[in-house]
């Protein structure tokens, strides 16, 4: 009788990603780029499966598992959400400690405009990441927006059933509306919504006819600013990153 031993077999991809090596998204560029070697072979094939008795290398350096970190970063404005810029604008790298930065090799879980504040998550996780981040996940995000205008009833519809963006609408949203300041024109909105596409809430509103005159995030899967300064950053407890792997 055969035995068929299961080695829980995983992509090359996840594993390194899990490893703390990079975002998932990275680290197939990695394998594209034949810079990882499986038993001593160079693998670009990103179906490849491997296994724990798989010897794995990225640049020559064997595969440790990195002790996953997992950070809130209150974004302040005026910083680029890329680990680092061509053309040397700040990023949100540079809010970050020494210490930390030395350790581990971490990244922005998504993106915030420049132009935005608010949760941004930092992890060294690339499989958190990739969880949060694919567009069939429906992570609820929650965004305080200062539009120019006061908003109607229609306004609000609008924004709740969908608007058309790039051909596309958007899932349902929730608007709460926390004050209309008719001396300055402009209203505050608490807008949630579970899609993260390119500029959406600022597309969104301007394509009522609102353009958002100051965009923050106040929270990302339940993770919120709760204790933080603009530009602070703290560790994510045990109990909100085993919540952000249970969305
Ligand atoms: N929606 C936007 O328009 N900008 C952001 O930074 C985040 C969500």
């Amino acid at each position: 009788m055969v035995i068929v031993v299961d080695d829980n077999k995983e992509r090359l991809q996840k594993v390194m990603a899990a490893s703390g090596v990079a975002s998932r998204r990275k680290c197939e560029e990695i394998i594209q780029s034949g810079r990882v070697c499986v038993n001593g072979k160079i693998i670009t094939e990103l179906g490849t499966k491997v296994s724990k008795k798989d010897k794995i290398e990225v640049d020559g350096n064997p595969l440790t598992k990195e002790s996953l970190v997992y950070y809130v970063l209150y974004k302040p404005t005026g910083y680029l959400t890329a680990v680092s810029d061509k053309l040397g604008r700040r990023t949100v790298m540079d809010l970050i400690p020494a210490d930390i930065l030395k350790e581990n090799r971490i990244f922005p879980i998504g993106r915030l405009d420049y132009d935005t504040s608010g949760v941004l998550l930092i992890t060294n996780d690339g499989d958190l990441s990739y969880r949060l981040t694919r567009s069939a996940k429906e992570i609820e995000k929650v965004y305080q927006v200062r539009i120019d205008g006061i908003i109607t009833q229609d306004g609000i519809n609008q924004l709740m059933k969908g608007i058309l963006l790039d051909g596309r609408l958007t899932k349902r949203a929730k608007v709460e509306v926390l004050s209309l300041d008719k001396k300055n024109n402009s209203s505050l909105l608490l807008l949630t919504i579970t899609e993260g596409r390119n500029r959406q809430v600022r597309r969104m509103c301007e394509n009522i006819g609102y353009p958002v005159k100051k965009l923050k995030r106040v929270s990302f899967g339940g993770v919120t600013l709760d204790g933080l300064s603009v530009g602070e950053i703290r560790s994510l407890k045990p109990h909100e990153v085993k919540v952000l792997y249970s969305l």
